[in-house]
C-alpha cells in the first residue's frame, strides 16, 4: 500500500508506470478541453492517467482519466494479466470495517456558513450539449437511521446556487431507497459527497452492493487495510480521512432542483433525471487538493468504472452456478446494455440458462449474447461472426418484455421499462461445419513474412 490519498497513488504509479501517465503542461480551459483530449486520445488507442496541472480558471490541478484503462484496473488492485475479475471477487469478499481517525488530511480545512462558495470549485463542461459545468466524480456517502450502514454511489451535479447542488438519483439504487426512507419520517437525508480519493474507494463506490452492505468495507477490502475515515462536522457520516474534497449537506425530499441535459454513459445527452436538491453547509478540504473528473458519456473511464465490480459479480453468480460459464464481457459499444457470455456447453440448453440468470440479475442488461468458449467475447467482430454463423433467429431468440432497466436508456420509457432479448450463438448440438484452417508450416511462413514486410514499413 502506498498510502490511502488519491494523490499517494499517483506520486507511486508515475513511478513505476512513467509511460502510462501523461501531464499536460499546456494551458486547457475548463470548457470542454479535457473530454477533448480524452477523446482525441481514444481514438489513437491510448488511455493514459491524464494530469492538467494548468487548467485556466481553476486553482488546482485536474486529475482525470484514471479508470480508462482495463490493465491499469489490473494494476490497482495488485492482479496478474487477465485476472481482474477474479482479483477483485476476492478482494471485494474480504470486506474490513472501517478505522476511525479524529482527524486526516481532509479535516486540514473546513468551511461553513457564509464561507462557503461552491462556484469557487474548480468546475468543468464536459460536453457542448451539458446544461453548464458538472461535479462527476462526485461520491454520495449516506447512512441508514438505525445502524449508521453506509451507501456509496455516485451521482452527477450541477452548482445551483453557491451552497446548493442539483442531481439525479436517476439509477434508484440504495441512496434512493435511503431517501424513501427519510421521506416517510419526515426527515431530510444527511449526506457527503466525496470528490477525489484513493481510486480502490472510487471502485468500490461504483459497485451495486446489496442494501446491508457498507461500500466503505468493500473499500477495505480492496485496499486490503481499513479505510481510514473521519466524521463530518455536522452529521457524523464517516468520509476517507484522506479525500481531497468532500461537501457535506442534506438532501430534502420534498425539493425540487433542475438539472441536466447531461452527457451519459449511453452516448446521448439525457435530461432524464429525479431533480434532487443537495444543501451543503460544510466544505472540508485538504491541503494543496487536486480535482478528480470523470469524463462522461461513453467513455472508457465512465464504463469500466460502472461495469468492472458488476463483470466480476456477474462472472462470480455464473459460474458459481452454471459450471459451464467460462468468461463474461461488457464491449463498449453497448454502453452497459450488452454483455457476451462464453459458455463451454456439456449439455444443450446451458448456454440459455446462463443468458436467463443474466437478464434475471443484471437490471441494466438489454441484449445478451452467448458464444463458444474459443470465440473472443473481447471482440465485437468475433462475436458476430458467431452470431452470423451459429444462430438460427426462430431457434435461438428469447425475447422478454415489461421489466425494469435503465432510465437513461433513450430507447426506452422514462421509468426504464425495457424488454430484453437473449442470443444463443452457440454452435449447438447438431452443428456439423468444420471452421477453416491453417497448416501449422503455412503458419510460420507467414509470420515471417508480416515481421520482415513489418521491419521494412518501419524502417
Ligand atoms: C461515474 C459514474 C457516474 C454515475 N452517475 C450517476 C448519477 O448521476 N445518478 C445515478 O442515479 N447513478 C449514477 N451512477 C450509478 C450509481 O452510482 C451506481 O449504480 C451505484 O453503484 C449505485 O449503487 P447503490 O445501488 O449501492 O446505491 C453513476 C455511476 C458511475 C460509475
Amino acid at each position: 500500500m502506498t498510502g490511502q490519498s488519491l494523490q499517494d497513488f499517483v506520486r507511486a504509479y508515475e513511478v513505476a508506470h512513467p509511460d502510462d501517465v501523461c501531464t499536460v503542461d499546456r494551458e486547457v480551459s475548463l470548457d470542454q478541453d479535457i473530454t477533448a483530449v480524452v477523446w482525441e486520445l481514444a481514438d489513437r488507442g491510448e488511455h493514459p492517467l491524464l494530469r492538467f496541472p494548468c487548467v485556466r480558471g481553476a486553482d488546482r490541478e485536474v486529475v482525470t482519466n484514471l479508470f480508462a484503462s482495463r490493465v491499469r484496473i489490473e494494476r490497482m488492485l495488485g492482479a496478474r494479466p487477465g485476472e481482474l475479475h477474479d482479483r477483485y471477487q476476492h478482494l471485494a469478499a474480504n470486506s474490513m470495517e472501517m478505522a476511525e481517525l479524529d482527524d486526516g488530511p481532509v479535516t486540514g480545512r473546513v468551511d461553513a456558513g457564509d464561507r462557503i462558495d461552491l462556484f469557487e470549485l474548480p468546475l468543468l463542461t464536459h460536453f457542448a450539449t451539458d446544461r453548464g459545468p458538472y461535479i462527476t466524480s462526485g461520491i454520495v456517502v449516506a447512512e441508514d437511521a438505525a445502524g449508521g450502514r453506509g451507501n456509496l454511489s455516485y451521482h452527477r451535479s450541477v452548482v445551483a446556487s453557491p451552497t446548493s447542488l442539483g442531481t439525479s438519483l436517476h439509477s434508484r439504487g440504495d441512496l434512493w431507497r435511503l431517501l424513501q426512507d427519510a421521506a416517510a419520517s419526515g426527515r431530510r437525508l444527511p449526506v457527503a459527497m466525496v470528490i477525489g480519493a484513493h481510486p480502490l474507494f472510487m471502485l468500490a463506490a461504483s459497485a451495486r452492493a446489496p442494501f446491508d452492505v457498507d461500500e466503505r468495507e468493500i473499500a477495505g477490502g480492496l485496499l486490503g487495510e481499513p479505510l481510514e475515515v473521519v466524521r463530518t462536522p455536522k452529521h457524523g457520516l464517516r468520509v476517507p480521512a484522506s479525500a481531497e474534497v468532500v461537501l457535506e449537506g442534506e438532501i430534502d425530499p420534498a425539493a425540487d432542483e433542475d438539472e441536466g441535459p447531461f452527457g451519459e454513459f449511453s452516448g446521448y445527452s439525457s435530461d432524464r433525471s429525479t431533480r434532487n436538491r443537495i444543501d451543503v453547509c460544510t466544505v472540508m478540504q485538504r491541503d494543496g487538493a487536486v480535482w478528480v473528473d470523470v469524463v462522461g458519456g461513453n467513455s472508457q473511464e465512465h464504463l469500466n468504472l460502472g461495469r468492472v465490480p458488476r463483470e466480476a459479480e456477474m462472472i462470480a453468480k455464473l459460474k458459481d452456478r452454471f459450471g459451464s460459464v467460462v468468461g463474461v464481457h461488457y464491449p463498449n459499444s453497448g454502453t452497459h446494455f450488452h454483455c457476451y457470455v462464453a459458455v463451454d456447453q456439456r449439455r444443450p440448453g446451458e448456454a440459455r440458462q446462463a443468458l436467463l440468470g443474466l437478464l434475471g440479475w443484471d437490471p441494466y442488461l438489454k441484449t445478451v449474447v452467448a458464444v463458444d468458449a474459443d470465440v473472443d467475447i473481447t471482440s465485437d467482430a468475433e462475436v458476430l461472426w458467431a452470431l452470423a454463423t451459429h444462430f438460427q433467429p426462430e431457434r435461438d431468440m428469447i425475447v422478454i418484455g415489461g421489466l425494469p432497466g435503465s432510465a437513461l436508456d433513450p430507447s426506452a420509457d422514462k421509468l426504464g421499462t425495457t424488454s430484453r432479448l437473449a442470443l444463443d450463438a452457440t454452435r449447438g448440438a447438431g452443428f456439423d461445419a468444420q471452421r477453416v484452417q491453417i497448416s501449422d508450416e503455412a503458419r510460420a511462413v507467414g509470420r515471417e513474412i508480416a515481421a520482415d514486410r513489418a521491419g521494412e514499413v518501419n524502417g
